[in-house]
C-alpha cells in the first residue's frame, strides 16, 4: 500500500480534526502518502481531494468542525455513486481509506468494503449510538456543552422559580440527554428509550414543586416521542395547578461545535492512529473503537446489524437521585 485516503463524513463533531491529523501523521510515519477527500462521499464521489503532509495537519488538533470538511450525501447510496467514488478512488492511486464519522458514514464505507475496497472506521458521533465503541469521539465535548448549559440555565430558572425543558441533540439516542441530566443534576430526563407519559412530567413538576425546589429542569432527547414542543404545550396550560412557569431551551447545533475536550482529542488521535495501522495491517472492513480503554477491532457488518442499547440501570440510578 502506497497511499491512502482520509474523509470525514455526515454530521460533524469536535475532535474530527484531531483524527485526521493522527491518522495523516500516522501514514507518514508508515512512509505512506496521504489524500484528504473533501465533504465527505459528496467529495468522493466528485473527486475532490487535498494532498495532506505534516505541515497541513498542523495547529487543527484544538479546532471543532473538520477542516476537510462533511457532507450528508445521499448520492452515495446509489450503485452509480459508489461507482464514481471507486474510479475516483482508482485514478487517484488510493489503495486504502480511513471513514470517520456516525452510523450513516459507517454504512458507507461498509458498502466499499462489500465492493472489495480497503477502508477502516472511526466513530465519530455526539450521538454515541455506534456499535463497537464504548464512546465516540465528540461525545465527550457535546456532553461538556450541554452541562455548560444546564448549569447557566439553573441560575436564572432558580432565579424565576421556573420549569425549562432543555432539549439536547441524539436522534434516536437518549445517551446525551441521559449522561447530561445526570451530571447536571436535573430533576427529569426524557428520552426515547423510556415511554414517559406527559401526566407523568406534569406530576414531576408538580412534586419538585411541592418538595421545595426553587426550580425544575427537565432535559429532553430530541428523539422523545411526543417531542419538547408537545411537552411544553401540555405543562404550559397547566402551569398554574403546577407552581412552575414553563420555559424551552433548544440546545441545537452548539452541541456539535467548540474545541475539542482533552478526552476527544486523545480519543481521536488514538483511534485515528489505530485505523491507519489497522488498514497497513491489512484488517480491513472493521470499526476501531475504545471498549474499557482498549482498542477494539468489530466488523463493519456487526457495527452496522446490532444496535447499540442504552444502559438503564443509569437511567434508575438518575431517577432515585432527582428528588
Ligand atoms: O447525528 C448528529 C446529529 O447532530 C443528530 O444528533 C441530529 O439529529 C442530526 O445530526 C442533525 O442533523 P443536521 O445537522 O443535518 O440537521
Amino acid at each position: 500500500m502506497k497511499r491512502i485516503g482520509v474523509l470525514t463524513s455526515g454530521g460533524d463533531g469536535p475532535g474530527l480534526n484531531p483524527c485526521i491529523r493522527a491518522a495523516t501523521r500516522m501514514a507518514l510515519g508508515y512512509g505512506l502518502e496521504v489524500m484528504g477527500i473533501e465533504r465527505g462521499y459528496a467529495g468522493l464521489i466528485g473527486g475532490e481531494m487535498i494532498p495532506l503532509d505534516a505541515r497541513s495537519v498542523g495547529g487543527v488538533i484544538g479546532r471543532g468542525g473538520t477542516f476537510l470538511g462533511t457532507a450528508r450525501a445521499s448520492e452515495f447510496k446509489t450503485p452509480q455513486g459508489q461507482r464514481e467514488a471507486l474510479r475516483n478512488l482508482n485514478r487517484h492511486g488510493i489503495e486504502g481509506l480511513v471513514v470517520i464519522g456516525g452510523n450513516g458514514s459507517l454504512s458507507g464505507a461498509c458498502a466499499l468494503h462489500r465492493l472489495g475496497f480497503p477502508v477502516v472506521g472511526v466513530p465519530a458521533t455526539i450521538d454515541n449510538d455506534v456499535v463497537g465503541t464504548d464512546i465516540a469521539i465528540g461525545v465527550d465535548t457535546a456532553l461538556n456543552t450541554i452541562l455548560d448549559a444546564i448549569d447557566k440555565i439553573k441560575d436564572t430558572a432558580s432565579s424565576h422559580q421556573r420549569a425549562f425543558l432543555i432539549e439536547t441533540m441524539g436522534r434516536d439516542s437518549g445517551y446525551l440527554a441521559l449522561m447530561g441530566g445526570m451530571a447536571g443534576g436535573a430533576e427529569m430526563v426524557l428520552i426515547p428509550e423510556v415511554e414517559t407519559p406527559l401526566e407523568e412530567v406534569a406530576q414531576g413538576l408538580l412534586d419538585a414543586y411541592v418538595r421545595g425546589k426553587a426550580h425544575c429542569i427537565v432535559v429532553v432527547a430530541e428523539g422523545y416521542k411526543p417531542g419538547t414542543q408537545a411537552v411544553a404545550a401540555y405543562l404550559q396550560e397547566r402551569q398554574e395547578e403546577l407552581g412552575f412557569e414553563v420555559r424551552v431551551t433548544v440546545l441545537g447545533h452548539i452541541q456539535r461545535g467548540g474545541a475539542p475536550s482533552a478526552f476527544d482529542r486523545i480519543l481521536a488521535t488514538r483511534l485515528g492512529a489505530a485505523a491507519v495501522r489497522e488498514l497497513q495491517q491489512g484488517n480491513h472492513g472493521h470499526l476501531v473503537g475504545l471498549v474499557g480503554n482498549q482498542i477494539v477491532l468489530t466488523p463493519l457488518e456487526d457495527v452496522l446489524t446490532r444496535r447499540k442499547d442504552l444502559d438503564l440501570g443509569l437511567y434508575e440510578l438518575g431517577k432515585i437521585l432527582e428528588k
